[in-house]
């Protein structure tokens, strides 16, 4: 099957790209001395997982508990579901755990790990303390007495293995360059190291210090006290990483194949089968560039067209503004670069992997919660 083949509009992965992608942070988690725990959740699928661990020891992360039924079922024995777990889950993941070596799970507050004493079975559920480290979502604070004693009581819980501290720099993604993205990748570091020092000084072992985003992974050059990162987004990247200067254009490697269904000279637009259902409606970097729009409208190989512009999105219909180029017709195929790749792949239920403009194989990623 080749691209061409494809009805629209469809998610197309490129293999090679991705194979680069996730080689580049295999290498770089070498380099830095840390383990690689990739994130799953950009792609959702045990194909890409497989490439992202090649031949690293450290597991994989998920961001719900669906990816990590999916991905026991599949074969990954090391799972961490990295975001604070509702109480009311708990069973629902200690059944996932017995079926694998080890689930270990995320928690900020005292409800949670009540949840968990009260859920614990035959031995100890592995836990991670949720550190918030600049970013201001879910986490504690580690400069606080509140946090020093959330991380006591697992250490003290019979129910619960203590891991340590994981944090994400998410705030990464405010940045609008490189050198601004390292001073994140410095806060995530020190704000876990930090706090796994002043709590092995109070006594308190701190096996795991777990941090990462793609942006601060693209740039950080000193991880010491760190011992795994765990970017997910670089298997794909998307326009938002290329924008804040986390990857290059020609490094994306997801995007959606669509059809022209409309071209109109009189008003200089075209209207593509590529709606809000298909790219999301994530409206990029717009603190980088306010007119940026919803996708980089591509030709069929992937070459950016920059007389093109995606200025509208409705639930199936994708309107663009031609200026100083030539006018698609209909019936023309154009890729977009979507602006947050996780966000248009979670769309579909399938993807089309390519080498250049043959189709190699399809992936079937894990949906829901
Ligand atoms: C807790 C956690 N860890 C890691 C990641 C991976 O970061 P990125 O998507 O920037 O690769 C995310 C992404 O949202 C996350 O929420």
């Amino acid at each position: 099957v080749r691209l061409t083949d494809l009805p629209t509009p469809a998610a197309v992965v490129d293999l090679n790209r991705v194979e680069a992608n996730c080689r580049w942070m295999a290498e770089r988690a070498v380099a830095l001395g840390v383990a690689l725990r990739p994130h799953v959740k950009t792609h959702k699928c045990p194909e890409a997982a497989r490439l992202q661990v090649g031949g690293s020891p450290g597991g994989i992360t998920v961001s719900t508990l669906a990816e990590a039924g999916f991905f026991a079922a599949a074969g990954f024995r090391d799972i961490t579901y990295a975001v604070p777990v509702a109480p009311k889950r708990v069973r629902d993941a200690l059944n996932i755990a017995e079926r694998i070596d080890r689930l270990s799970l995320l928690v900020d507050s005292h409800e949670a790990v009540r949840a968990i004493e009260e859920a614990a079975r035959n031995g100890r559920v592995p836990v991670f303390l949720k550190v918030d480290c600049g970013y201001g979502r879910a986490g504690v604070n580690p400069h606080t007495d509140g946090a020093i004693a959330l991380a006591e009581r697992l250490h003290r819980s019979s129910s619960v293995e203590f891991r340590g501290l994981l944090t994400h720099g998410g705030h990464s993604y405010d940045c609008v360059d490189r050198l601004g993205i390292a001073a994140v990748a410095d806060q995530e570091r020190d704000a876990v190291v930090g706090f796994a020092q002043r709590l092995r000084v109070l006594g308190i072992p701190v096996p795991e210090v777990s941090v990462g985003s793609t942006p601060t992974m693209r740039v950080a050059e000193d991880l010491r006290g760190v011992t795994e990162i765990r970017p997910g987004n670089y298997v794909f990247f998307d326009g938002f990483q290329s924008m804040i200067g986390s990857c290059d254009i020609d490094e994306v490697a997801f995007s959606v194949l669509s059809t022209v269904i409309g071209s109109h000279p009189d008003r200089s637009t075209l209207v593509l089968d590529a709606g809000a259902l298909a790219l999301s409606k994530d409206p990029g970097a717009t603190h980088v560039d306010p007119t940026v729009g919803f996708g980089v409208l591509c030709d069929p190989q992937l070459r950016p067209l920059a007389h093109l512009h995606l200025g509208s999105l409705s639930q199936e219909h994708g309107k663009a503004a031609v200026s100083g180029g030539p006018m698609p017709q209909v019936g023309d195929r154009l890729r977009i670069i979507p602006n947050h790749s996780c966000l248009s792949a979670a769309l579909f239920d399938r993807y089309a992997v390519v080498r250049q403009d043959t189709v190699v194989e399809t992936w079937h990623p894990v949906r829901g919660w």
